[in-house]
């Protein structure tokens, strides 16, 4: 089999990192600063961020569709620890701006101790079935050009994915670390197939979680706005506009469905990712059910 590992050079503290997000834009995240209004966004990649992105940006701002529509979701709620331009991090274009900060990271919770320790910032973690967010990374890698379009077959990556080789760390080990404070006030956890069976109800949830409150109307708008379709032509979260894609091998916004892991792991692939699942989730206490 090909080596599929990238370069030492891309590790920092046992996790993968693309060259865009450098030690440097994580340090200077370790030591900042955030506050009550401040809104951050935890989460492992292709767990449904952009999808949440979209609705706690809208909940929290009043449901704006005028400016949902017109400025990309990525500068509404910057992903903080990567350099878009290549030079500035995202961070640092943020704190150009006025509070309160919306964020996105896919860091695991050590880099944010102390912002966790200080309790202010309300922050939500997206969580979804191990399974089908592995396979939907598989073809993000497939897609990314900074993760050199990936040219192995599903096993290929599933080894890489086996032996720890996948950005932002193995799966289990990044929740374990945000779960292990999941009974404090200021952090929520969001499922993404939550947002698929019960979207009034995250909705009504998570306005309680941020102070906020909707007119019915709106909500209906924002529900509409969120859908599969509706959000896989908008070109304001489908990242068609994005150079770092190529989505001529596959899209962005792909199938987004629950269960499709089951078109690709073998039995016992399938075992191998139970075992994690078990192992990891009954040490934290967590009970998820995946479909
Ligand atoms: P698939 O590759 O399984 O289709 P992230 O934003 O964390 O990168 O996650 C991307 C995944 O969320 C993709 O999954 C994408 O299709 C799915 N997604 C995005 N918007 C969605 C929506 N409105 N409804 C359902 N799934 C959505």
């Amino acid at each position: 089999m090909a080596d599929y590992r990238f370069p030492g050079e891309w590790m920092k503290d046992n996790m993968v990192l693309e060259p865009k997000i450098t030690a440097e834009a994580i340090n200077q995240l370790e030591s900042f600063e955030m506050k009550e209004d401040d809104v951050l966004i935890a989460s492992y990649p292709k767990t449904g961020t952009t999808w949440a992105q979209e609705l706690i940006w809208l909940l929290n701002n009043n449901a704006d569709m005028k400016k949902a529509l017109s400025v990309p979701v990525y500068e509404r709620i910057p992903y903080v620890e990567y350099k878009s331009d290549g030079v500035h991090s995202n961070l640092e274009m943020l704190l150009k701006t006025q509070r309160p900060y919306m964020m996105k990271t896919h860091l695991p919770s050590d880099i944010f101790q102390k912002q966790i320790k200080a309790g202010k910032v309300k922050i939500i973690v997206i969580i979804r079935n191990p399974k089908d967010t592995l396979v939907s990374l598989y073809h993000f890698y497939r897609i990314h050009r900074g993760l050199g379009n990936f040219q192995g077959s599903w096993n290929d990556f599933f080894e890489l994915y086996k032996t720890k080789h996948l950005i932002y760390g193995d799966y289990f080990e990044w929740y374990a670390s945000w779960l292990e404070y999941k009974e404090k006030s200021n952090i929520k956890l969001l499922k993404y197939e939550d947002m698929h069976h019960r979207m009034s109800d995250v909705i009504d949830d998570l306005l309680q979680f941020l102070g906020k409150s909707l007119s019915e109307d709106s909500i209906a708008d924002i529900i509409k706005h969120l859908t599969f379709d509706s959000m896989s032509s908008n070109d304001m979260v489908n990242y068609h506009r994005s150079s770092f894609f190529d989505m001529k091998v596959s899209s962005f916004m792909r199938k987004g469905i629950i269960g499709d892991w089951k078109n690709y792991f073998s039995d016992e692939q399938s075992a191998v990712v139970d075992k994690s699942y078990k192992d990891t989730f009954d040490a934290l206490g967590v009970r998820l059910e995946f479909e």
